[in-house]
């Protein structure tokens, strides 16, 4: 049957692809060892489990108001003030399926043919498409020449009459990289200038290494405020992967519009996954940092091994689960990052994901959400079928 151009023009997403690839692998029995993950390798902590459990018996198994129910926003609303300094009400949150619904939400309801929308690369895998399907045009402001770091001038050059929005990924995925807090204002100030609306995704935001800190830029003014959507959700803050909780904050009228289009598709997020989303953002938050300070060990750990590989470079991620290391060295020989992750994955058993899919040939992606053993031997594997 005919498949709809908008639909045909859909890449399939890189890393879900990965992920099927390696499981085709270890059903052959081989030992395959995975860096494809987007997600954290911890179980949902008991808590939240316990208080979906709870819900489904206590019978909060119907629909719920489409934008999410009046005590989870209440909770994302009192997280807002908490973790940003930000006073806002429930006309201002519409909690959906995941933050990629949120997103997918936001774009369709935001963009339309005709408006282009900056994308800083390498950038999540489903940002293009997403815009695309709204039918606006991504472009994409280029960042490996400024240290993998959004700049105020890489901003400024991409401009153009019909830049409707901007994403900001800080801390990012792939890159791991956080936008320092100077330049985003400078940023903020060219996106009011040329009225550009801001997508702040700030699902990596607890996930922080060293000195680096996360700074808002909807906190910069309540002008900015105003143009400024926040996205989060459950999945990487708690590993609620499969709960598919995410919410976005900002402008009533466009949350409004958002809960209409949202209303006519998906309706609610799962109930008793909201019941376990509002445990996780009003319970102690101590499993958060005791799970990031894991994830920095690791980082530490891969940073190291990834720094002992001839013809691979890195600059070490300031947040997130993931590295996204330079495979120059290694270019005039595998072209690109497709065919080496494809060596990788016949020669070592090791399954990375390939840059292209994030904008950037030269490039792999391994995520850290994986045990130091993993870790150590894995990129042993890369070392050794490299050399
Ligand atoms: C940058 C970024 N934004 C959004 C998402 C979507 O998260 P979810 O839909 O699981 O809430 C992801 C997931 O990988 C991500 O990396």
């Amino acid at each position: 049957m005919k498949i709809s151009k908008v639909v045909s023009n859909i890449p399939a997403s890189p890393t879900l692809s990965i992920t099927a690839k390696v499981q085709e692998l270890r059903s052959q029995g081989k030992d395959v060892i995975g860096f494809g993950a987007g997600e954290p390798d911890f179980d949902t902590p008991e808590n939240i489990k316990i208080s979906a459990i709870e819900a489904i018996k206590e019978g909060k198994t119907k629909y719920t108001p489409v934008g999410g129910s009046p005590k989870l926003k209440d909770a994302v609303c009192a997280n807002i003030y908490t973790d940003y300094g930000l006073r806002v009400t429930p006309e201002n949150v519409i909690v959906s399926c995941g933050a990629k619904h949120s997103l997918y939400n936001l774009f369709l309801t935001l963009f339309e043919s005709g408006d282009e929308v900056l994308c800083p690369s390498p950038y999540w895998v489903s940002y293009p498409p997403m815009i695309e399907i709204a039918g606006a045009t991504p472009v994409i402001v280029d960042t490996r020449q400024t240290g993998m770091k959004l700049t105020a001038e890489g901003v400024k050059a991409t401009i153009t009459k019909r830049t409707r929005g901007i994403i900001i990924n800080s801390p990012s995925n792939p890159t791991g990289m956080v936008i320092e807090r100077s330049e985003l204002e400078k940023i903020a100030e060219l996106c009011l200038m040329h009225d550009i609306i801001i997508i702040s995704d700030d699902i990596y935001m607890k996930i922080l290494f060293g000195d680096a800190q996360f700074f808002s830029i909807a906190t910069i003014s309540p002008e900015v405020a105003a143009r400024t959507f926040i996205i989060n959700g459950s999945s990487k803050t708690y590993a609620m992967t499969g709960w598919r909780i995410g919410y976005c904050i900002g402008d009533r009228d466009v949350i409004k519009a958002m809960t209409r289009l949202q209303s006519q598709s998906t309706s609610n997020p799962t109930s008793f996954a909201q019941e376990g989303a509002i445990v996780s953002l009003s319970a102690d938050q101590s499993v958060v940092e005791d799970r990031r300070i894991i994830f920095e060990k690791r980082k530490d750990l891969i940073v190291s091994k990834i720094l002992e590989i001839p013809g691979l470079d890195i600059i070490p991620p300031d947040g997130s689960f993931y590295t996204f290391p330079s495979i120059k060295g290694h270019l005039d020989r595998f072209g690109g990052a497709n065919s080496l992750a494809e060596y990788l994955l016949e020669k070592a058993l090791v399954a990375v994901v390939p840059g292209e899919g994030f904008g950037a040939e030269d490039h792999i992606r391994l995520s850290f959400a994986t045990s130091e053993k993993n870790i150590i031997e894995g990129l042993d594997r890369i070392k050794q079928v490299l050399a």
